[in-house]
């Protein structure tokens, strides 16, 4: 396991091993499984960044569950509009269901604000968080239902374990924080 790892000139340091994450994971699949498992739960993963924590989290339940997955998509609308965001791959039925949005990290708070008033157009009948990272110091959406976070950072930047710096990094197994005022 590296201790640092480079990526486009920025230099990264160990931050959560593998096996501190597996740990965790576990403890965070119990706590669903007892909470959910008898409301048969439709596990949404949004796409890039939870793709490696949904195969690990949904491995880790003890009990089979569905598991589909969502991405929010930006374009520029008319300038009347700004920018437009679309929930896109939604294929199975959401109304008076359980649902477990799974995200890589909650930052400012205000795409999955955006994600969960989207989502509430489906009418599910609960909607739950399962976040690896939470940046509490930066949260500006109020009241978001973030029911299960893995670990609660401060507003580093980080990568690894399926988040990425300029589309790198998602494979690391391990997560790494970027070295701030490093000498050059
Ligand atoms: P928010 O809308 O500010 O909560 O931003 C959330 C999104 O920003 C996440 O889904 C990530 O794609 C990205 N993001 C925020 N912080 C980080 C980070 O430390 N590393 C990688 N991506 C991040
Ligand atoms: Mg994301």
């Amino acid at each position: 396991m590296h201790k640092t790892v480079q990526i486009l000139g920025k230099t990264f340091g160990l931050t959560f091993t593998p096996e501190a994450i597996a740990r965790r994971v576990q403890d965070m699949a119990g706590r669903i499984s007892r909470d959910l498992r008898e409301k048969d739960p439709l596990f949404l993963g949004v796409l890039n960044g939870s793709f490696v924590f949904v195969a690990d989290l949904l491995r880790s339940l003890d009990f089979p569950a569905q598991v589909s997955f969502v991405k929010m998509a930006s374009y520029e609308g008319t300038s009347s509009t700004g920018m437009v965001r679309e929930l896109i791959g939604l294929s199975e039925k959401i109304e008076g269901r359980c649902v477990v949005v799974v995200e890589d990290i909650i930052d400012s708070g205000l795409t999955m604000s955006r994600l969960l008033g989207l989502l509430q157009e489906y009418r599910p009948s609960e909607v739950h968080v399962a976040v690896l990272f939470l940046k509490p110091d930066n949260l500006k959406a109020a009241s978001l239902p973030i029911d299960y976070a893995l670990f609660r950072i401060p507003n580093d930047f980080i990568v690894g374990y399926g988040l990425d710096y300029e589309g790198y990094g998602r494979n690391l197994p391990g997560i790494y924080t970027l070295i701030q005022n490093e000498l050059k």
